[in-house]
């Protein structure tokens, strides 16, 4: 690398999985125990710079302007290595990132981020990578963070090994008005992350059949998506999401991600489909609970959200763009 600083920067959304991926067959290598799919979550974003810098002793990662030393640097650090090694250098780096949406409460806020670092990064290292290879290595860095390369919906292939784990886009954002309602519920920062949910998924005995029945549900979900038919869309949705709750809720030691108001909402979003509206609901690793509803009826469903006990606010997110650099 060469003796100047070399930097890059890159932008990502977070991706609301509507298939969710949970468990990996190679935990070091983030290899998906099942495929997934997900709608990439328009105007939510993360900004990550990346500067290879000769002159610094060791990475430095800088969250909206704070710096921090611990916990998540060893693990952008680790990242950061793959890179490195791809293009035989050792030279440090210099971090920072930032979101416009809450970290940690389940809008999985490490896929924008490990899609913009390492899009980013290859940049910065002049390591050129083509769509499928840069998220094959998003992937190793956050699993979910494969399907943040791409814009509109998206799947991920569970594959045999590292070379063929990886996602690609099957419709464009504007193929189909849909909306992500996000109802928060709660900021705290999850007391359990992923990555150790993840290494939890096969103590529960439930999580055989879910991996097993993940082509069915991938199947569905990716034509009522290319179909545009909500109500199947809203079936299999709803059915995935509680499958993998029921895997957390019976992993060893159990996963309670979900809060009193994610139940209440659950139950809520169910009776206004129901009653007619283009609603269902879905819920990553955390308490928040996203709606997923047709845009012609989403100022209803809204409103209905904003004053539902315990919401403290209300995202809105379309179908996003791909990862870019700025
Ligand atoms: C529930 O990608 O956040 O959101 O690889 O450890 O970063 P790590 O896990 P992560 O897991 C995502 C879990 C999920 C479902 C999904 O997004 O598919």
């Amino acid at each position: 690398m060469p003796a100047n600083p070399q930097t890059a920067t890159a932008i990502a959304s977070p991706n609301i999985a509507f298939i969710k991926y949970w468990g990996n067959r190679d935990q070091s290598i983030r290899l998906p125990a099942n495929g997934s799919i997900s709608m990439t979550l328009g105007g939510l974003e993360s900004r990550v710079a990346v500067t290879f810098d000769p002159r610094l002793e060791s990475d430095r990662l800088e969250t909206h302007g704070v710096q921090f030393d611990h916990d998540p640097l060893p693990r952008i650090s680790h990242h950061l290595d793959l890179i490195r090694e791809m293009v035989g250098t050792d030279t440090p780096a210099h971090i920072e990132t930032e979101s416009n949406f809450p970290a940690g409460a389940g809008i999985a806020s490490s896929s924008a981020v490990f899609a913009a670092l390492t899009l980013a990064a290859s940049r910065a290292a002049s390591l050129p990578l083509d769509p499928p290879s840069l998220s094959r290595l998003a992937r190793r860095g956050s699993g979910s963070a494969c399907r943040s390369i791409f814009a509109g919906f998206v799947e991920a292939f569970a594959g045999d090994s590292d070379q063929d784990a990886f996602a690609q886009s099957f419709a464009p954002p504007e193929y189909w008005r849909i909306i992500d309602l996000i109802a928060i519920v709660d900021k705290q920062h999850k007391r359990i992350g992923s990555t150790a949910g993840h290494a939890l998924a096969p103590t529960s005995p439930l999580q055989k059949a879910r991996v097993a029945d993940a082509p069915r549900r991938l199947d569905l979900c990716r034509q009522a998506i290319t179909g545009r038919n909500f109500l199947p869309l809203a079936t299999i949705l709803e059915q995935d999401s509680n499958m993998m709750h029921a895997v957390m809720l019976t992993s060893n030691p159990p996963l309670f991600y979900l809060s009193p108001t994610s139940l209440a909402l659950m139950e809520a979003i169910s009776s206004w489909r129901a009653s007619g509206l283009r609603a269902c609901y879905t819920l990553d690793a955390g308490p928040n609970v996203h709606c997923i509803t047709h845009l012609d009826d989403s100022e209803e469903v809204a409103s209905r959200l904003r004053v539902f006990p315990g919401v403290e606010e209300v995202l809105q997110a379309p179908p996003g763009e791909a990862a870019r650099l700025v």
